[in-house]
């Protein structure tokens, strides 16, 4: 658990949730996840966003108990997405006089959310550059579109040199699981914001030219030590490079034949000299955790059955999920099966040709419902080449 303090006037007021069993309705958190908020006390108070809906009856008295019996005179909305914003409208009937500070667009956007709200006299916009100070403490504004969302901002604390970064720099896992960072945090990255590289290196370079202490995301701990460490992985992933020398093999396989073929790669790659193998169960592993992996490694390897004249659905549902994440950057090789007409591995071509900077190996392998002796000699040769 975090401690509350996170400075003797910025304390933390978020919340854990460890019984929801699929964040955004479709990733498993086995760790669950939390809701941060905060709430910076000077001469005038900030609550620095408020929590899912789900955690309404835990996190309400927690803000009432720790105004005690203060009013709060700004609510900062720096993302409008529900897992921060759906209690908005409570805060405003609790507190009628806050004034909610946020975006053009997230203001444009309130209504849609909450229908009979009167916003008309209680919203403040910000653009990038402008600040809102609170007495010792100042907050700047800046603009982090894309950064889940298009409204989205982040907000520095001068004083304190404290980056507020919403979805930023957020992990997966409940505060209460003291785990790895990265894990997690890439897992989020990847699946939550991989589209939107570009954008996340433009809100990397704004920070860049800020003296920063400690980073307060929307999501996972605080981050007060070592920032360069965190900095770093973000601004790799941001730029789709590769954090990890390695091969990813994917496989979706219907009875069997083509999950053997997939280990033998394996088996062949390491004997090889492969510094690093990794094999995923498209069927049954973790989709969103094959998603980060794919992004993580050097190289990538599909292998999928035939099916229904294309291939088979689970890998098919992986490379959409590739090409909506923008996947890029990377050497891929294809090793398909069929028993009577071999189609996976033309479409699995296809869906890769329409993403950017993507190298597919000229040697693929196709096998027929079983691998075979007379099969080792292709998938040796495609081994060859992905080692390159
Ligand atoms: Fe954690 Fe994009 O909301």
């Amino acid at each position: 658990m975090t401690n509350k303090f996170i400075t003797s006037s910025i304390k933390y007021i978020g919340v854990d949730d460890n019984d929801i069993d699929l964040f955004e309705s479709q990733y498993i958190v086995p760790n669950g996840i939390s809701y941060n908020s905060y709430l910076i006390e000077d001469e005038k108070i900030a609550i620095m966003d408020t929590v899912d809906a789900r955690k309404g009856d835990e996190w309400l008295p927690l803000l009432k108990k720790e105004l005690d019996g203060r009013q709060p005179d700004f609510l900062v909305v720096h993302h409008l997405e529900p897992d921060h914003a759906s209690l908005i409208a409570k805060v405003l009937e609790l507190y009628p006089n806050v004034k909610i500070v946020t975006s053009d667009r997230a203001a444009k956007m309130l209504p849609q959310f909450f229908e009979g709200v009167d916003f008309c006299n209680c919203v403040i916009t910000v653009k990038e550059g402008d600040s809102l100070s609170l007495g010792k403490h100042n907050l700047k504004f800046f603009a982090a579109p894309m950064v889940h969302w298009p409204e989205v901002i982040v907000s520095y604390e001068e004083t304190e040199k404290i980056v507020f970064s919403a979805d930023g720099f957020g992990k997966f896992g409940a505060l209460a699981h003291d785990e790895d960072w990265a894990c997690e945090a890439r897992r989020y990255y990847f699946n939550i914001c991989g589209k939107y590289g570009v954008q996340v290196q433009a809100l990397l370079k704004k920070l860049a030219t800020l003296d920063v202490a400690c980073i307060c995301p929307l999501h996972g701990p605080i981050l007060k030590e070592n920032l360069g460490y965190y900095i770093g992985l973000y601004d790799c992933w941001s730029k789709y490079e590769v954090e990890t020398d390695g091969i990813f093999i994917a496989y979706a396989s219907i009875h069997g034949g083509t999950a053997a073929a997939a280990n033998k790669l394996a088996e062949i790659l390491r004997s090889k000299g492969a510094p690093k193998v990794s094999v995923a169960d498209l069927c049954r592993d973790d989709m969103a955790e094959a998603v980060e992996d794919a992004f993580r490694m050097s190289k990538l390897v599909l292998c999928a059955a035939s099916y229904d004249g294309g291939v088979f659905p689970p890998m098919h549902d992986f490379l959409h999920h590739l090409q909506i994440k923008n996947f890029q950057k990377r050497k891929v090789g294809i090793l398909e099966n069929g028993s009577w007409a071999p189609c996976a591995g033309k479409v699995m071509k296809s869906m890769l040709e329409s993403m950017k900077d993507i190298e597919i190996a000229g040697n693929s392998v196709t096998i027929m419902s079983r691998m075979k002796q007379a099969d080792l000699a292709a998938m040796e040769a495609l081994a060859d080449e992905m080692l390159k």
